[in-house]
């Protein structure tokens, strides 16, 4: 079935930026899928395009005053909102960022954001310095932990003349973000496996073999996985997230338990391995303490290698997922080592991180990546782990709806009964 906005309404926010004009057509893409689109051009947005042209390609009234008496007897900022299936900022400047995270409401735009009780999207666009600025990181932070979504911005040639991030992303793009928020739960009736986080491989009762992994990245992609419609399974290490919404959660400490629990786990369709599972284990588990002694050296350590979960899971059974990603953290030779990977453990895709003093993903919110399959590689510039997820999600949707992969093709992609 093909995607359209058919039947749907969109509140579209133009506040002021040069890329004001990228939503021109944004509007145009928007109207020829079949949707009816409002638009609410700020006083900044009106300095880069005329009211008319935002009209005429709209065909609607276009919305610039809060205090408009007309506008307001016609078509409220309340209704303005409550009619919309939901709201868009494209571009969206620093300024009404700011605005949104502080609840600011002191103009037709952020007065409506904050009436609102529908889905937010926002397209950031603005100078690299100001994307930046702790202010701005801060506020899209606060913006992301409400469930607002981001689409970009992208890296590249600013309109100012600088290179970097802060690009609005481009119109096909910030529709096709639009489409995939319409897509009725994608994932509806799929099963999908997560590892995430550390594991905790023991030397005695106190002490461990562990790793810096946080599970945040997993979470978020779980949680991702859910709101496309997935019945999701995380299987965590020790984390110290609490559960996700919606998603049966198993808690382990070691490696043998987490393939344990996968296994139980299947049969999924998508299995998706963010866990950074130890790769070796301390021979013999000690009952007790091992006391340290005055004189004595060190007690030896020795290993053995622990089960290759994500190699186990993308084996050729009749029980492998039908998609199956693995995680790779790198120090070097990022793409030659994910590529080298990807094809020994016979997984689908690879998502690896470069691992470097300067970008350290352990723990931290944001992540930058490569997604790499045996003949191409595509670089993810550094976003929030929740973007990174929703974007990953958006991938797995597209593959798995795509007729080329499902059932009486390649992939062969198993539907379970879905769920109502
Ligand atoms: C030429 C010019 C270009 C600008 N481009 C941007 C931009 O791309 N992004 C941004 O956040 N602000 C930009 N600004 C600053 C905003 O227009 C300004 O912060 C304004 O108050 C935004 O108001 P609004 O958010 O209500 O539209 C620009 C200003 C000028 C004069």
């Amino acid at each position: 079935m093909k995607q359209s906005l058919e039947n749907k309404s969109i509140l579209l926010i133009i506040s002021g930026g040069i890329a004001a004009y990228k939503s021109l057509e944004l509007i145009r893409l928007i109207k020829k899928s079949g949707a009816n689109v409002r638009c609410i051009l700020t006083k900044g947005g009106a300095q880069f395009i005329t009211p008319l042209s935002v009209a005429s390609l709209s065909e609607e009234q276009v919305y610039t005053d809060l205090f408009s008496l007309k506008d307001e007897t016609e078509m409220g900022h309340i209704r303005l909102s409550r009619e919309a299936d939901v709201i868009i900022a494209a571009p969206a400047s620093a300024n009404t960022i700011a605005k949104i995270a502080h609840g600011r409401a002191d103009n037709l735009a952020s007065t409506t954001l904050l009436a609102s009780d529908k889905p937010i999207l926002i397209a950031p666009a603005m100078n690299p310095e100001m994307w930046d600025n702790e202010a701005t990181q801060g506020n899209i932070q606060m913006l992301e932990q409400r469930g607002i979504t981001m689409i970009g911005p992208a890296k590249g040639d600013t309109a100012c003349g600088e290179t970097g991030m802060g690009r609005m992303s481009e119109p096909e793009e910030i529709f096709g973000a639009l489409l995939s928020f319409f897509y009725e739960r994608p994932l509806k009736g799929y099963k999908a496996l997560v590892t995430a986080g550390p594991t905790y491989e023991p030397i005695d009762p106190v002490r461990f073999i562990g790793n810096r992994s946080s599970g945040k990245q997993g979470y978020a992609i779980a949680s991702a996985l859910f709101e496309a419609g997935a019945d999701v399974t995380l299987v965590s290490g020790p984390a110290a997230l609490p559960d996700p919404v919606g998603i049966n959660t198993i808690r382990v400490e070691t490696a043998d338990e987490m393939l344990n629990a996968c296994q139980s786990a299947l049969p999924a369709d998508i299995a998706i391995c963010t866990a950074a599972v130890s790769d070796w284990a301390p021979k013999d588990n000690k009952t007790s303490k091992i006391k340290k002694r005055r004189n004595h050296t060190p007690p030896a350590i020795s290993l053995k290698e622990n089960p290759d979960i994500l190699a186990r899971l993308a084996k050729d059974s009749p029980n492998r997922p039908d998609l199956v990603i693995g995680f790779a953290a790198e120090t070097e030779d990022i793409l030659d080592n994910a590529r080298e990977k990807l094809a020994r453990k016979n997984c689908d895709l690879m998502v690896a991180n470069e691992i470097t003093e300067a970008e350290n993903v352990f723990g931290a919110d944001q992540n930058h990546v490569h997604l790499v399959t045996l003949d191409d590689s595509e670089e993810w510039p550094r976003a929030s782990k929740k973007t990174i997820a929703r974007k990953l999600v958006v991938r797995i949707a597209k593959h798995i709806n795509n007729p080329k992969n499902n059932k009486e093709n390649t992939l062969n992609v198993r539907r379970i009964e879905a769920a109502e």
